[in-house]
């Protein structure tokens, strides 16, 4: 396993790579879920590249850059038992140097859910993910199902911009009690920990009544929210069944159906998905 810091000496090996390359971003503070995408870039490509870059751009003036939890080692340990080929570890001065002032902004998709939750959020990722595109040049990039927003707005972007490689969208890798893997979980103390599956209760409820054969998008939202609401230690940001496509809000499901959610335990926040029909 190779692991380089400058964009310069990483296109110089990238320059030696003449079959396909895999491409997982993170940011960073390895759980089962990205070691789920590293395995898959490996096993489908040539080449295997993991980026590990905590992007300032995509953390609101009051969100947990500073604080986001970091641990380079552990995660370069953790890569090298994928037998990951090659790593990327910029610093934030090689990713953003001073005067860049080029920015990609996907409209439409960006405006709701996350990106109104988080105004600025989508424009850092874009960009981040534009510039790691344009460095690793990947065949194929692997996305976590996990951020569901974020693999529709990166497609849009790859397709928009004629962007010439594949989207590879990998299913949410779960605790055994259902709690989405993140990188953020580490906040939770104990009885947080223990609320926080409320989340996936509150999908799978949902999951429940679709079944059923319930199609209105507010009767199912609101006993989401009733069953989240029991929970004292969770407070919801927003729970949404929207188009999958689109991620227009929906009334009544007709199709398929995203349903996703950002809550507070404690003071973490958390987000979740899952899909309905298909
Ligand atoms: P990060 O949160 O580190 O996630 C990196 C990738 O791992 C994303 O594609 C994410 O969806 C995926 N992932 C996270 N948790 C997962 C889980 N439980 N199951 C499956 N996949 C999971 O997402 C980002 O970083 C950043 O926005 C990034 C794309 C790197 C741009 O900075």
């Amino acid at each position: 396993m190779k692991v380089v810091s400058t964009i310069a000496e990483f296109k110089e090996a990238r320059r030696r790579i003449a079959g396909s390359v895999g491409f997982v971003p993170t940011m960073g503070y390895l759980h089962e879920g990205h070691l789920f995408l590293a395995r898959q870039a490996k096993a489908e490509n040539d080449v295997s590249v993991v980026s590990i870059f905590v992007n300032p751009t995509q953390f609101g003036p009051k969100e947990d850059f500073a604080r986001y939890p970091r641990d380079p080692e552990r995660d370069l340990a953790l890569l090298e038992k994928e037998r990951t080929d090659l790593v990327l570890m910029p610093p934030v001065e090689g990713m953003y140097p001073p005067g860049i002032s080029t920015w990609v902004d996907v409209e439409g998709v960006t405006k709701r859910l996350e990106g109104a939750a988080r105004p600025g959020h989508f424009r850092g990722v874009a960009t981040v993910v534009a510039k790691l595109f344009n460095i690793v040049e990947p065949t194929r990039a692997y996305f976590g199902q996990k951020d569901a927003q974020q693999v529709v707005v990166i497609q849009k972007m790859v397709t928009d911009l004629n962007m010439n490689l594949e989207v590879m969208v990998v299913p949410t890798q779960r605790e055994p009690d259902g709690l989405a893997m993140s990188s953020r979980n580490v906040y939770l103390n104990p009885e947080e920990r223990q609320a926080a599956v409320v989340l996936w209760k509150s999908m799978n409820l949902a999951q429940g009544l679709w079944q059923k054969g319930e199609r209105d998008a507010e009767k199912i939202r609101n006993e989401m929210v009733a069953l989240i609401k029991k929970e004292p230690l969770a407070h919801i940001d927003y729970v949404s069944i929207a188009d999958p496509l689109t991620l227009d809000e929906l009334s009544q499901i007709k199709g398929s159906a995203l349903i996703s959610m950002a809550v507070y335990v404690g003071k973490t926040r958390l987000i979740d998905n899952m899909t309905l029909g298909n």
